[in-house]
């Protein structure tokens, strides 16, 4: 007889609660930062869930789901954020207790970080190179790198609904960096002045742009408090080169236009 569906089931909460391998021998820190990291990756695909969702509700001109969409993922982020306060109160001293068995792992070999920037529009080769071919990483973010980002999804969007996106912006090449465009800019100052719909979406996808620059910045600070300026076990200048990707907006058109508006 088949088994009745119970929460652990259900939830596969043997296999979930089995997968916390600390490296280090009787080092109590190694717990937190483990749980940590994979309710992360757990969030970034919940993230990449609705990313993907909100496309696909932008692709059917539903822009009142789309944004309702945005602001879940906006919610999330802000749990991320605030997430990092927990790593906080660990402090160097405890950090070091393992952080030699980490040996080059690190968070820059997040895939799923890669793919939200993707998503994002910060396509870099190097960060799909960086996974083995076949791998599942690399399938996935070989999959991402020629699909269209949230912003063309929304610049497809706004020329349906009537607005004269320019036709080269409409062909963009998808996997190129999203360049500032005076073109889009004249467009979301009209849309900002006369239509609160698609206003209300901009909003929403400045919130987006912020909220993840905002985790950008608290986690180079959580860096900064935890190894200062050590390199980091992924082989980079650690929070000198972390420093480096701060106040890059995914979306600088929402953000020029503010002067204007
Ligand atoms: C004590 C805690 C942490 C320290 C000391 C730390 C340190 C670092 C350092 C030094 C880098 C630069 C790459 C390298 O050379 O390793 C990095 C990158 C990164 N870390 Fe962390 N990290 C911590 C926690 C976290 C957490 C909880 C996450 C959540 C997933 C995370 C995600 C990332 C990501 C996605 C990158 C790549 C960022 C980019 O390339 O723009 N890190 N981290």
């Amino acid at each position: 007889m088949k088994e009745a569906l119970t929460y652990g089931s259900y939830l596969k909460l043997e296999e979930l609660l089995s997968l916390q391998a600390p490296r280090s021998v009787g080092e109590h820190d190694e717990m937190l930062f483990i749980i940590i990291h994979q309710v992360y990756e757990l969030w970034f695909k919940e993230i990449l869930h609705e990313i993907d969702y909100c496309c696909r509700l932008l692709e059917q001109d539903d822009a009142h789901r789309a944004q309702h969409t945005l602001k879940r993922i906006l919610t999330i982020l802000k749990v991320l954020v605030a997430q990092l306060d927990i790593l906080e109160t660990m402090t160097p001293a405890e950090f070091l207790t393992f952080r030699e068995r980490l040996e080059s792992a690190s968070g820059f070999q997040s895939d799923q970080f890669r793919a939200l920037e993707f998503m994002m529009g910060r396509k870099v080769r190097a960060s799909l190179e960086r996974f083995p071919e076949g791998s599942r990483a690399r399938t996935e973010l070989q999959r991402r790198w020629g699909t269209p980002t949230l912003w063309d999804a929304f610049l497809h969007y706004l020329a349906r609904e009537g607005h004269e996106v320019p036709p080269t912006q409409l062909a963009r090449d998808v996997t190129a960096p999203i360049e500032a465009s005076p073109d889009i800019q004249k467009i979301l100052v009209e849309i900002y002045r006369t239509n609160p719909k698609s206003s209300e979406l901009c909003e929403r996808l400045v919130d987006l742009d912020e909220g993840i620059m905002e985790w950008r910045y608290r986690h180079v600070k959580m860096v900064e408090r935890t190894i200062g300026a050590k390199m980091g076990t992924g082989g980079s200048a650690g929070s000198k080169y972390l420093r480096t990707t701060l106040n890059e907006p995914a979306f600088p058109d929402l953000w020029e236009i503010r002067t204007q508006l």
